[in-house]
């Protein structure tokens, strides 16, 4: 009996196991409960002998239960322990993180910096008529300017009675759209994306500007050379830049300049402020009395500037980047090398 019972608690592997002998030992109909209820039947001497040995193997019983009972409980503290093992002296897995793209990057900063000077920000669609892209920026149907911009047209068929749509080539019809949305006076900048069949280091068949656009009673040429030096120094963060105005010729602006930037190309690296290279990095002027009547302002009361930025030129000329496409390439490898990625 003592062996049958102490095998069996030995060999249990769970509570309910260890359990079930319990009762079948101890239990009110276990095997030696019963035997204690025979000792009645006994002789003095007979309960005196057997009754000491049953009381003893209960006591054996039990405290084999009891011994085993904490084994299980110690091993399966033991494997949870096992389980839920954490190393905290491991270091972490990083997690990469995005990050804002340098062109994005500039564009808010570019933004910023006029929007301190009092230029609102402005907005006008990326698929737009031939009108605000061309005409009411004095550049007529037959205009040798159309074909300089390389533009994208929308697919259309002769019967369709839209009017004919481009991806617009630069961000100049945000001109026309806030002076009719606005009137005079007004100031504004627009941040957007442009589009011309174009691609080469310098080029990109999608790229950014930002349309500046001032009109008043009294708005001059200088007034445009102070503003734009005024961005350059805090764009570029240098107490003084280099620009030169280059003689040129806009249809929407009368007279016109192309504006370029001092800076150098050492070793691929582009450094601006010093060194004897030009980079050109916008078009400007003052607007066109053409362009003031056709989004129906009196040329006669107002005057103002326009400009026109490319906002990927200032990204490559701030982050020293010689080729424009590979801004827009999604490489990985590219922007975590310069460390536009983590
Ligand atoms: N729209 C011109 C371009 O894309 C830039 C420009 C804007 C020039 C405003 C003059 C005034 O080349």
């Amino acid at each position: 009996l003592k062996a049958k019972y102490l095998e069996g608690i030995e060999a249990a592997s769970d509570e309910a196991s260890l359990e079930e002998l319990r009762l079948a030992a101890l239990g009110k109909k276990g095997e030696i409960s019963l035997k204690m209820r025979e000792l009645g039947k006994m002789t003095p001497e007979e309960r005196q002998t057997t009754g000491a040995a049953l009381n003893r193997l209960k006591d054996e019983i039990d405290a084999a239960l009891r011994a085993k009972k904490e084994a299980l409980a110690d091993a399966a503290l033991e494997a949870r322990l096992q389980s839920e093992w954490l190393d905290v002296t491991l270091p972490g897995r990083p997690r990469r993180q995005g990050t804002i793209h340098p062109v994005s990057q500039v564009m808010d900063e570019v933004t910023a910096i006029f929007a301190d000077m009092g230029f609102a920000v402005a907005e006008g669609p990326q698929v737009e008529s031939d009108w605000y892209n061309f005409d009411a920026l004095n550049i007529a149907p037959e205009h040798p300017a159309r074909q300089e911009h390389d533009t994208f047209f929308m697919a259309r068929d002769a019967a369709d009675p839209r009017p004919p749509h481009v991806l617009r080539t630069h961000t100049s019809p945000v001109q026309i759209r806030s002076m009719q949305a606005q009137g005079a006076p007004i100031r504004i900048i627009a941040p957007g994306r442009v589009y011309r069949m174009d691609m080469d280091q310098t080029h990109t068949p999608m790229f950014h500007q930002v349309e500046g656009l001032a009109i008043g009673k009294d708005i001059s040429m200088a007034n445009l050379k102070w503003v734009l030096e005024e961005f350059c120094k805090t764009f570029f963060e240098v107490p003084s830049v280099e620009l030169r105005f280059r003689a040129s010729h806009f249809p929407f602006t009368e007279p016109s300049a192309e504006v370029d930037i001092r800076c150098s190309w050492d070793n691929g690296q582009l450094k601006i402020g010093e060194g004897n290279s030009w980079m050109e990095i916008l078009g400007s002027g003052m607007v066109h009395p053409k362009v003031l009547s056709a989004a129906g302002i009196d040329p006669n009361e107002y005057q103002g500037f326009a400009f026109g930025i490319g906002i990927d030129r200032l990204a490559m000329l701030k982050y020293g980047i010689p080729d424009l496409r590979a801004f827009f390439e999604s490489d990985l490898r590219w922007l975590r090398h310069y460390g536009f990625a983590a």
